[in-house]
């Protein structure tokens, strides 16, 4: 069951048409399916019911309130790092319990929250933060419950830029160190070792990766207990992929079967950390179509939205798939959608084959859930988009678009320019 789809010429979120909801709201907006994100977290969580597993969702890919909230309903955990995706996480209502701390550059202000907040577990990333770590718990009489963060060298295929567990990567531990880590932690006193963690990248469409990864950090698992340490937690990362155009990723049943033969007969809690396999089909970004142009050999297609809104095509070269609001059955163009921004770069899709829009035609930017709103700037003093979320026949404002005092506010003048 697909929540956007077409009824008649129109394109529909659940029971509302998008053109309605963008009169209502103004361009451009976020627009999310409450139905979609509630299947995508249960059909990923029960994939794996039977195995002892918690589902934390990666706040990266999209750390809006509203969606915090739907996934903490269903009983989702957080996947954060940084003190500010644990301040949403915790306003969600996603309780501590359920909230692991992964990234290469915590700050001792942010473990000192996350301390306080008594997380499940930080997934620590080298020797030193460890060090960082044991001194701050000392300091405030806690003890860190930590898992160290293994790269595994495996091959993910994906986007170099999205490449995480590769030796060239800045994250984690070289599994074949990791030993070394490990041993290191069990003597500081103020460090609890209670886990494995290992995500090896995002967007992943084959599901060979990831066994070869789990193999490796298996194989650690071992090791471990050959030194005595009792390791209670596999966290696996998040990295299932999605369809963006022709992609065929594996379905979350296919991962996580994968997955259990590949763990075989092991008592620990198995944590999974997906993002854009919950929220990246679940929104769109709608525009509106500013001004059609054409140069020589190319026409253009400017919209309301630009690089500032949704980055992933200019800094990735990414594919999101074009829609019109309202279909006219005309012939399709090649052109190239593009941005008010200042810079080449700034498009949203480039020489693709797509209706001919034209000024005032609304366009829907599909599978745009995923790190679209959460990686948005101002960039050009432009105010970020608005974000709505549909319910059956119900929709709510769940951020509103920014104001131009938004857009100043903390800056001063100093008095000397008075
Ligand atoms: N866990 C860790 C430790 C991660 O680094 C990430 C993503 C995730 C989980 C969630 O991965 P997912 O399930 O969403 O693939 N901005 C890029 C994606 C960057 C992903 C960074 N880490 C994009 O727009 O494609």
């Amino acid at each position: 069951m697909h929540h956007f789809f077409y009824k008649e010429d129109d394109l529909y979120c659940e029971d509302l048409s998008v053109a309605y909801l963008a009169e209502q709201i103004g361009t451009p907006f976020y627009l999310y399916s409450y139905a979609t994100i509630k299947r995508h977290f249960q059909v990923f969580n029960n994939a794996f019911k039977g195995l002892d597993h918690l589902t934390c969702f990666s706040l990266k890919s999209n750390s809006n309130l509203a969606i915090l909230r739907v996934l903490s309903l269903e009983g989702a955990g957080a996947d954060i790092v940084s003190g500010g995706e644990l301040f949403r996480a915790l306003k969600a209502g996603i309780t501590s319990d359920k909230i692991v701390y992964s990234g290469v550059g915590k700050t001792p202000k942010d473990m000192e929250l996350a301390l306080k907040s008594d997380i499940l577990m930080f997934n620590v990333e080298s020797d030193q933060e460890l060090h960082t770590l044991n001194g701050i718990a000392k300091d405030i009489g806690r003890k860190a419950s930590i898992a160290v963060r293994v790269s595994p060298d495996v091959e993910p295929k994906t986007h170099p830029y999205i490449v995480t567990g590769s030796s060239e990567s800045k994250f984690g531990v070289q599994i074949t160190n990791s030993l070394n880590t490990y041993a290191v932690a069990k003597r500081l006193k103020n460090i609890d070792v209670k886990g494995i963690s290992c995500h090896i990248g995002s967007q992943l469409t084959e599901i060979d990766p990831f066994v070869e990864a789990l193999r490796k950090v298996k194989e650690l698992l071992g090791e471990l207990k050959k030194i005595g340490l009792d390791i209670k937690f596999l966290n696996f990362g998040g990295g299932l992929g999605i369809t963006y155009n022709d992609e065929n990723p594996p379905h979350p049943l296919e991962y996580a079967r994968a997955l259990r033969e590949t763990i075989g007969e092991n008592k620990f809690t198995l944590i999974l950390e997906p993002g854009r396999v919950i929220i990246g089909n679940a929104g769109i970004l709608v525009t509106r179509v500013l001004y059609t142009k054409s140069t020589a050999n190319k026409r253009f297609i400017i919209v309301d939205a630009g690089m500032n809104d949704l980055i992933r095509p200019t800094l990735y070269n990414s594919f999101h798939a074009v829609q019109p609001v309202t279909m006219t059955h005309s012939k399709m163009l090649t052109a190239t959608l593009a941005g008010p921004i200042c810079e080449t770069g700034d498009f949203l899709a480039k020489d693709r084959k797509m209706p001919p829009f034209k000024p005032g035609d609304l366009v829907a930017i599909m599978s745009a859930g995923a790190y679209g709103f959460s990686m948005a700037s101002n960039y050009n003093s432009r105010p970020r988009p608005a974000e709505v979320m549909v319910k059956g026949k119900l929709f709510s404002l769940i951020r509103a678009r920014e104001t131009y005092d938004d857009l100043i506010s903390g800056e001063m003048i100093p008095k000397f320019l008075e």
